[in-house]
């Protein structure tokens, strides 16, 4: 997925061809500018006072107790972005942003916008590493409101995700009992639950963020076979062939390659014969810029937020394959364009 410099009249798209255009600029003010509005908008909970009907800036700024020359500043701004119209005085969200936008909507991402508030502190560090090489380690820095809208965020990205690849991981038959490290929310493991009746979760999470991240699985478990257990699943014992099917979503891209060489090796213990190690992951290419702009942005902000960044399908393969594994076809979701989950047995 890229973002693209659109020309919006014939002046802007002959100033484009021309290279004429100051595109560092767009890329950076503009971008950077709609991107906070958008946030703003979601941490003022403007999107839900408007929800699926037409409002003056007044009606908004009074649901939303704002400035009403403030808000209506923000209105207009999010007209122009393209994710409200205006009508004689009246603005309405458009309805492609419905799912997306109104917290009815199971998709929507509220959570997500709201924690990268957080996450525009993170990235204001980003000179400070490339000078230094230090990175921020936030999972050992964050306040327990902290936790709650990254685990809101979390929530967010996997909503859907979580229900596309439930049917499509090779969970072994007759599976009984699986763990799900730094499984947070918890919607891997419920849908996973869901879909094999005798199947059990433990979810292995940091201590401090077990509160904000068990509350959220509250809220959909409707199983009652998934729990969570406080650990570290680089430090802790996993015990030997316990489970079916040890899931690790989202994790890697904070551990060094020697604590996942490692770590795989446990996993690999851990594991029932014929039991299955899922990784699911933000995939590195082999080359510079072969992912496009989201995967090689994201693999910066993971690399400045923990202590590695993402992985190649060779790198993470080779961890499993260390173990012992035996590699089989990854999944490849629709609804989250540059994620795999690797998937290896044990024989
Ligand atoms: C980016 S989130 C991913 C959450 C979830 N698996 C998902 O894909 O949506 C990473 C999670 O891993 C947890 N985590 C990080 N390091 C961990 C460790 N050493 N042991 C267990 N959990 C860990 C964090 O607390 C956090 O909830």
């Amino acid at each position: 997925m890229k973002i693209k410099n659109q020309p919006e009249n014939l002046i802007e798209w002959v100033a484009l061809k021309a290279n004429l255009a100051p595109i560092p600029l767009i890329d950076t003010q503009v971008a950077f500018n709609a991107a906070r509005a958008i946030m703003a908008a979601a941490e003022l909970g403007i999107y839900e006072a408007i929800g699926k009907n037409s409002k003056t800036a007044d009606r908004v700024s009074s649901a939303c107790n704002t400035h009403p020359e403030a808000t209506r500043h923000l209105l207009d701004a999010l007209v122009g972005i393209g994710y409200l119209q205006w009508s004689n005085g009246n603005y309405s969200l458009k309805q492609k942003f419905h799912k997306w936008l109104l917290k009815e909507s199971e998709s929507n991402l509220i959570g997500k916008l709201r924690f990268q508030i957080l996450e525009w502190e993170w990235m204001a560090k980003l000179e400070d590493y490339v000078r230094t090489g230090k990175t921020l380690e936030m999972h050992s820095a964050m306040s327990p409101k902290e936790w709650q809208l990254y685990q809101e965020g979390m929530r967010d990205l996997s909503v859907n995700v979580a229900k596309e690849v439930a049917p499509k991981i090779p969970v072994p038959d007759g599976a009984t009992a699986m763990l799900d490290i730094g499984g947070s929310h918890g919607l891997f493991s419920i849908e996973l639950c869901k879909k094999h009746s005798s199947l059990s979760s433990t979810i292995m999470e940091l201590p401090g963020s077990i509160e904000a991240a068990s509350a959220i699985a509250k809220r959909y478990d409707t199983t009652d076979r998934v729990n969570y257990t406080a650990g570290n699943a680089l430090t802790d014992d996993l015990g030997k062939e316990k489970y079916d099917l040890i899931m690790i979503n989202n994790v890697v891209h904070h551990f060094t390659s020697e604590q996942n060489f490692a770590l795989a090796k446990k996993i690999a213990a851990a594991l029932k014969p014929g039991g299955v190690y899922a990784i699911g992951e933000f995939i590195r290419q082999s080359k510079p810029g072969e992912g496009g702009v989201a995967a090689s942005t994201t693999g910066l902000y993971f690399s400045l937020t923990s202590s590695s960044g993402t992985w190649s399908i060779d790198e993470m393969e080779g961890w499993q394959k260390s173990a012992g594994l035996k590699i089989e076809k990854p999944v490849s979701p629709m609804s989250l364009p540059g994620w795999k989950i690797l998937i290896a047995r044990k024989s």
